[in-house]
């Protein structure tokens, strides 16, 4: 019998989820089909029922549901209960779990593609919604030496550095206008806002990644445009920079690991994933927005 993922969001047409997971089945020879499984959400309930039917493994979660479906779930883990979101679902024996591959999925694309050892380092969140949650308390896991929070509204940002702090992180809120944020003194400094996002929205970053010191590591997790401008400013001063696109495809192999209990093929994963965005890039010079 044909098992079946999907990825359940409003709208679903942009994710490249199916075409990297469906990669990924096809590569291990797996009779899995990956479905695309726009729900508005007043069918959120209804959508999250049918995956307790024999033969679905699961689902990924993306915008606008990833809070909303958690009381819809059986169980979560604890970094899906500490960071309030789900992107992952996880089906065994008509029971839901609920899952955050962001984070750690961010951390592995840390590890993985930017070489760069998170344990006794000094990071900078910018940014302290959703996204910024699941990474800064995947972070949280790893004994950081420092994890400062900035947000355009600092509220936000104090509330997630109390709920860091609560759990025994090192976090601080920092209060400051974008433009005269210092980037001095990290080690890695992540943009979690959706600052970047719209090629045209932005040419310049709102920080001052000249104030950054030698060496920072700038990480975005915007994926589409594959250079934001912020990550353009970093590479013309010299510094490393990640983009978005591993963290995608790697809380992607953590979600296809937990499904299929299997290793990702994450090579393959990440071939179809860069075919997919040349191949939409060229459909469409102006690009789309992604992450
Ligand atoms: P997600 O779940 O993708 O993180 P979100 O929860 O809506 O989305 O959070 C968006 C983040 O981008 C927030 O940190 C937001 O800042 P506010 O909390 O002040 O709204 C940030 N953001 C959006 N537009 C921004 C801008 N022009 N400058 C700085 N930060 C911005």
């Amino acid at each position: 019998m044909t098992q079946c993922v999907g990825i359940i969001g409003h709208p679903v047409g942009h994710s490249l989820s199916p075409v990297f997971q469906g990669a990924a089945f096809t590569h291990l020879g797996l009779d899995v089909s990956y479905e695309e499984w726009d729900t508005p959400g007043e069918e959120l309930p209804h959508r999250v029922a049918a995956l307790r039917e024999p033969g679905v493994l699961g689902a990924n979660v993306t915008i606008p549901h990833k809070e909303a479906v958690i009381p819809l779930l059986d169980e979560l883990s604890q970094g899906a209960r500490q960071s309030g979101a789900v992107n992952t679902i996880v089906h065994r024996d008509g029971r839901l779990g609920g899952h955050n591959t962001d984070g750690p999925g961010f951390v592995a694309a840390l590890r993985k593609e930017a070489r760069f050892e998170p344990r006794a380092r000094r990071l900078l969140l910018l940014g302290a919604g959703g996204a910024a949650r699941g990474i800064a308390f995947a972070l949280a896991e790893e004994d950081v030496e420092r994890l400062h929070i900035w947000n355009r509204t600092p509220a936000r940002a104090a509330s997630l550095a109390g709920d860091l702090a609560a759990d025994g992180c090192p976090a601080r809120a920092l209060e400051a206008r974008a433009a005269s944020l210092s980037l001095e003194g990290y080690d890695c400094v992540v943009n979690c806002t959706s600052v970047g996002l719209n090629a045209t929205e932005l040419d310049e970053p709102p920080w001052n990644v000249q104030t950054a010191s030698p060496g920072t590591l700038i990480a975005d997790i915007v994926y589409t445009p594959a250079e934001t401008p912020l990550l353009r400013s970093a590479r013309a001063l010299g510094l490393p920079v990640l983009p978005g696109l591993p963290m995608l495809v790697y809380q992607g192999a953590l979600g296809f690991e937990l499904w299929t209990g299997r290793e990702a093929p994450v090579d393959v994963m990440f071939r179809a994933a860069r075919e997919e965005l040349a191949r939409r890039e060229a459909a469409r010079p102006s690009g789309g927005a992604g992450r």
